[in-house]
């Protein structure tokens, strides 16, 4: 069996464990418990084949830190995460994405999926579907709406990435 490592990166509180949670042990976090790192494993069949997916949900940070470099460098795909809420977590999306350029290299192709969280908050929704198509059009990564509380589009971000990983 393939093995893949992903790693979850974005700004404080948008939402990295309880998508990453919906997705291994399929429940809703509800409360909120600050993340210092946690790390997960799951098996998942994409196109018929089995993989093992390891996946790392890291703390929200909100500059580069050292340990960002550490967890790109060990990462074969990423996940980039927003919240739908909260116009200023896309902008720490943007800096996520040129951190592992610069430390993968930008040539290298490297998997990544860019995932805009709380997507069942209608009502406070900061950034719009228009916007995102933009961003997916000039950064050409995969974006997808979520709700970890809904459970939707949640495997869809997962088998994504890991195709992205079989075939890079
Ligand atoms: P850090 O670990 O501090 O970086 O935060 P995080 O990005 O892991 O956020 P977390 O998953 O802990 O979620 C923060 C809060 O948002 C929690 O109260 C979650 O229940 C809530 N939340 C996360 N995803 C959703 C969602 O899809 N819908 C709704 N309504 N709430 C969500
Ligand atoms: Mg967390």
């Amino acid at each position: 069996m393939r093995e893949f490592k992903a790693v979850v990166l974005g700004a404080g509180g948008v939402g990295k464990s309880a998508l990453t949670v919906r997705f291994v042990q399929d429940v809703f976090v509800e409360t909120y418990d600050p993340t210092i790192e946690e790390q997960y494993r799951r098996a998942m069949e994409v196109d018929g084949q089995l993989y093992s997916l390891e996946v790392l949900d890291t703390a929200g940070a909100e500059q580069f830190t050292a340990l960002n470099e550490v967890y790109i460098k060990s990462g074969h795909g990423f996940i980039l995460v927003f919240s739908l809420t909260q116009e200023t977590s896309l902008r720490e999306v943007e800096n996520l994405r040129q951190q592992i350029y610069r430390v993968k290299g930008a040539n290298s192709n490297i998997p990544i999926v860019v995932v805009g969280t709380k997507m069942d908050l209608t009502n406070e929704r900061e950034v719009h579907r228009s916007t995102t198509q933009q961003l997916a059009t000039r950064w050409e990564l995969p974006f997808y709406e979520t709700s970890a509380k809904r459970n939707w589009h949640i495997s869809e971000v997962f088998e994504d990435l890991v195709r992205q990983m079989r075939d890079r």
